[in-house]
């Protein structure tokens, strides 16, 4: 599986900034990798990035959708309206449940959306400092992991990608450790192939939280991580370039060995 780096640009850069990002970024790491990147601007700099992206270069992802597909939604955006433009959306952010309380139910209504109208949906999943403290961290996984592909097939929970984000790592600039995200990702994998596929590793699971360019190898070493989903670093160009190419280099070893 190649891997995957996705930069997650939240609430940041208006057009003219993003689509300055997007060059430099063009710029500096070379096309054609076989390491996946996906940009994740906000909505309105979709179009603007789209324009100005270079064949072999990068993906798009949005940053959310609409559970319709149109409708009386004053202020949304809904999937449909992003077939063409995007891959990919992020669904479920951790900032998303907790500012706009979005909940499961809804997260996966939204994942429906997503697939419906062929986008790939990034599930974010991750418990909080609290839920850490208190032993709940499998639980809460296990829990939003389950409902988030509720209403989906088999066959179509193989276009999904998940991605852990401890709560308590975002925005710190420092990521959880190697030991502390292993076995939260063998706990996503044991739910998802409990689900639905058997034994086959065939979703790809991305951590992401305070993800760094010196934390990019420790990561990416941890078994069953197959990329990295990058909040603040992804709006430094150095920083997020840095990232994929140490994420280029783990994939060359890894096909070398
Ligand atoms: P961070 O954000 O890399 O700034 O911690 C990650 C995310 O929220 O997706």
């Amino acid at each position: 599986m190649n891997i995957l780096i996705v930069g997650n640009w939240k609430m940041h850069l208006a057009p003219a900034e993003a689509v300055k990002l997007v060059k430099k970024l063009q710029e500096r790491i070379p096309p054609n990798r076989d390491v996946g990147v996906v940009l994740c601007p906000p909505f309105i700099d979709l179009v603007p990035v789209q324009e100005v992206l270079e064949r072999g270069h990068f993906k798009l992802g949005a940053q959310n959708c609409h559970v319709m597909d149109e409708g009386a939604s004053t202020g949304e955006i809904s999937a449909s309206m992003l077939r063409g433009i995007a891959d990919y959306v992020i669904i479920g952010h951790s900032e998303r449940r907790h500012e706009f309380y979005e909940d499961d139910k809804l997260i996966a209504k939204k994942m429906a959306a997503a697939v419906r109208n062929g986008l790939k949906p990034i599930l974010c999943v991750g418990e909080t400092l609290d839920e850490r403290h208190d032993g709940l961290s499998t639980k809460v996984v296990t829990a939003q992991v389950t409902a988030g592909l509720m209403m989906l097939t088999a066959e179509e929970v193989e276009t999904v990608v998940i991605a852990y984000e401890p709560v308590w790592a975002i925005g710190s600039g420092a990521s959880a450790t190697p030991d502390q995200i292993k076995p939260m990702i063998a706990v996503i994998k044991a739910t998802v192939h409990e689900l639905y596929l058997g034994d086959e590793p065939v979703v790809p699971i991305l951590y992401g939280a305070g993800v760094e360019p010196e934390f990019v190898s420790a990561i990416l070493s941890v078994p069953y991580v197959s990329g990295l989903l990058v909040g603040g670093a992804s709006l430094h160009y150095e920083k997020f370039a840095q990232i994929v190419i140490g994420a280029q280099d783990m994939q060359r070893a890894s096909k070398l060995t």
